[in-house]
């Protein structure tokens, strides 16, 4: 199993040339017996290693880590400045709008329990509007329904994102639809066909789940409402990671062959991000029903719903309403006459 010991062991290894047990003993104040055991731990995780020699290690593959120099060029190059406003240990970009301009700031650490716990710790001493956390790993990473987030480092894109707003928490049933499709919108720009969502806000390829958006929201702050909306996006996801996950699941590598690069992602996601918050803060999940139906992988199919009181629902997929809730049919015409759901878990039915 990966640790923080393990992660940081991999931050020191490179692919172009192999270091001594002994040298990665010293740097990391350990002994080789341990760098031995810890070098085994990220094999059995699916990360390739070079043994050149009985104790020197080279990576097999290049791992791409996040960096905010690469991150803010990618920003860059998308329209973003560099705001005069900097903090240590973060970059801020301002991004251009239709009417205004959106500061938004990335933070970067290597291990972590979760972005999204750190994000709502940090609430209720500073503001965390239009700040990003990203972590190359995460100890406690958490999914929906209390699952916990698995994912390989620097295969992973695992990020949150403090987002205010003025309305209260029922006007942001709809954010969490729409910030998946957001993401999807962005892989598409970015060269990834075939990118449909799975209700409620799932992003899938062939109906495997390449990633997932957990939205939290804190009313603790007087007058505003806060959401902490954390993203896990599978880049590079090899099969001994995926066992314990029951659900089908792929990686953006399976679909171009090649391994996308993180710092640019992130770019186009956040800028995406960004453009929906925006709209959304006026027009809530309205402005995004239609296109979130346009990709709906489920759209018009025939499905199985679980409910959370784990009573199941059958139907054909006919529509998703301005809430953001799927409506079921006994047909694909019965759109104006079917059964609506704000919770559960669909699947093909049959399958
Ligand atoms: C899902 O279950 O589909 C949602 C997964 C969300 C995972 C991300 S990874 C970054 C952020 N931090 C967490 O602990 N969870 C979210």
């Amino acid at each position: 199993m990966l640790t923080s010991d393990s992660i940081t062991l991999l931050r020191h290894l490179d692919a172009l040339r192999a270091h001594s047990a002994a040298m990665l003993a010293e740097k990391l104040h350990t002994s080789q017996q341990k760098i031995h055991a810890l070098i085994k731990d990220i094999e059995d995780a699916g990360i390739a290693i070079v043994h050149e020699s009985k104790k020197n290690y080279r990576l097999a593959h290049p791992l791409d880590w996040l960096d905010l120099d690469a991150w803010q060029q990618a920003m860059q190059t998308r329209g973003a400045q560099l705001s005069k406003k900097q903090a240590v240990e973060q970059r801020t970009v301002t991004i251009p709008l239709q009417k205004n301009k959106q500061p938004l700031s990335l933070m970067n650490v290597v291990t972590i329990d979760s972005t999204s716990s750190e994000l709502m710790r940090r609430l209720p001493h500073e503001d965390i509007h239009a700040l990003t956390l990203a972590a190359e790993w995460q100890t406690a990473g958490r999914g929906r329904h209390g699952q916990p987030w698995y994912a390989l480092p620097g295969g992973n894109l695992m990020f949150s994102l403090g987002w205010r707003f003025s309305q209260d928490s029922h006007f942001l049933s709809g954010l969490p639809m729409a910030i998946s499709l957001a993401i999807a919108n962005a892989l598409t720009q970015e060269g990834f066909a075939h990118i449909q969502l799975k209700w409620p806000n799932d992003i899938v390829f062939h109906y495997q789940k390449l990633g997932g958006v957990l939205v939290e929201i804190s009313n603790d702050i007087p007058d505003a409402t806060y959401a902490v909306i954390g993203v896990g996006l599978n880049l590079f996801f090899p099969r001994p990671m995926r066992e314990p996950i029951t659900r089908a699941v792929t990686d953006l590598y399976s679909i171009n062959k090649t391994m996308p690069e993180r710092n640019t992602l992130l770019a186009a996601i956040l800028i995406e991000l960004v453009k929906t918050l925006t709209i959304y803060a006026r027009d809530g999940f309205a402005a995004f029903s239609a296109s979130w139906q346009e990709r709906h992988a489920y759209h018009n199919r025939a499905v199985r719903l679980r409910l959370p009181d784990t009573h199941i629902s059958k139907g054909i997929v006919v529509g998703i309403d301005d809430d953001g809730a799927l409506i079921l049919g006994d047909s694909a015409e019965d759109k104006d006459k079917g059964a609506r759901y704000t919770a559960g878990e669909i699947s093909l039915y049959p399958a």
